[in-house]
């Protein structure tokens, strides 16, 4: 069973590598993430999270998609905006609202290597913004004000009981 990495670890800030096998490891890899997606209740987990330094994550919006993305590229994103509360599996205990495209394209490769093209909206369009940020090292609170990401961080050291400054 895979262990979720918190922040804090090196991995989570890394620019993770591109997949160029897709064989029976990289198939193990990713159900593997969907079961542990799956155990924590999650609408999306990045490899970076398990300690897997490869670009690929998994997204079930409960809403009909349930999908491995491996080598990810955002090729479109829409002008217009939402916020939306947002969470980290990786940052347990913290939510924030958060603005982002509202719509965004994607592209990626499935677990055979396949390349598919997929619109999303909503609260899909907001999972792959965020877990294809992990990719890039980039966690969400990143995305907020220095104030308020400093605040967020805070609190969330405070719920895990975590000494005040730990994880800067
Ligand atoms: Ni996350």
């Amino acid at each position: 069973m895979l262990e979720i990495y918190t922040i804090g670890e090196e991995i989570l800030r890394e620019k993770c590598k591109k997949v160029d096998k897709f064989d029976s490891a990289l198939e193990l890899l990713v159900n593997a993430m969907f079961e542990k997606m799956d155990e924590a209740d999650g609408v999306g987990l990045a490899a970076p999270q398990v300690g897997v330094d490869l670009r690929v994550f998994v997204i079930d919006d409960h809403r009909g998609v349930r999908k491995a993305f491996i080598n990810p590229e955002i090729v479109e994103t829409s002008m217009e905006e939402c916020s939306m509360e947002e969470g980290c599996l990786s940052i347990p205990g913290v939510y924030t609202y958060l603005t982002r495209s509202k719509k965004v394209t994607v592209q990626a490769q499935d677990v055979k290597g396949k390349t598919f093209r997929l619109e999303a909206d909503d609260l899909l369009a907001r999972a792959v913004q965020h877990e294809n940020d992990h990719l890039n090292g980039v966690l969400f609170v990143d995305r907020l004000d220095e104030k308020s990401r400093i605040k967020l961080i805070r609190t969330y050291e405070r719920k895990n009981k975590l000494k005040r400054g730990s994880v800067e």
